[in-house]
């Protein structure tokens, strides 16, 4: 049985929208595992977005994602937190990157670091952020697992726009997922991927489409 049927009235359409002529440039950071990494990457190949991943940016060495970005030639680049004194030299360096790699608009796709005003401010209304609840519920880090800890029964996920306070920001597009009875955290998180990768690039086609980058 497909998640879809399971749960029809919660799961939001998908939506169709016209990616300009022009191809987004977009970098790419990531901590670990990389499905949203694969799933950005899967909609250009499929061409449901005009985009091209310039750069992968990430933190922790052997994190998954860097093979995944290399398997299809995406560059790679690894800035590890743990060599920077503190968040705003982090930043700075990945700042530096970014522009080398000539980046228009920033996808945090399972991005593990609190920012800083040295990124946003370089990149104003241009960074987008998918996280794993229905903002402004359960910011933070174990989003899902503070939602099956709180006795709601309707979880989900977010794509918006990155501002400074941690999970934050315009809302770009939000889907639902029903937590069920006997979930995990695993099998709840398994459900609310799959509607992330659904919906982050549908996001970052709308986020481009309203020109926020303006
Ligand atoms: C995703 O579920 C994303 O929502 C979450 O990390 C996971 C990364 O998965 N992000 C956050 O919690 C950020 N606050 P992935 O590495 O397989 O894409």
């Amino acid at each position: 049985m497909s998640i879809q049927s399971i749960t029809p009235s919660l799961i939001s359409p998908n939506i169709n929208l016209p990616t300009s002529g022009q191809t987004l440039k977009l970098g790419i950071m990531a901590s670990g595992n990389g499905s949203n990494f694969e799933a950005v990457s899967q909609a250009i190949q499929n061409q449901q977005i005009n985009a091209q991943i310039q750069v992968l940016i990430y933190n922790n060495p052997g994190a998954y994602v860097a093979t995944r970005a290399e398997k299809c030639s995406v560059p790679t680049v690894l800035i590890n937190h743990r060599n920077y004194k503190n968040r705003e030299d982090f930043d700075t360096k990945i700042v530096q990157q970014l522009r080398q790699w000539d980046v228009e608009w920033v996808i945090m796709a399972g991005w593990m670091r609190l920012v800083t005003p040295v990124l946003i401010e370089a990149f104003p209304n241009q960074i987008i952020n998918v996280h794993p609840s229905l903002l402004p519920s359960f910011k933070g880090l174990k989003a899902v697992e503070q939602a099956l800890n709180s006795g709601v029964t309707i979880t989900g996920c977010t794509v918006h726009l990155v501002a400074l306070e941690m999970d934050s920001g315009p809302i770009l597009m939000q889907a639902a997922v029903p937590i069920l009875s006997g979930d995990t955290s695993e099998t709840l998180h398994t459900r609310i991927q799959f509607e992330e990768h659904r919906i982050l690039p549908q996001a970052i086609a709308l986020a481009a489409s309203l020109g926020s980058n303006e």
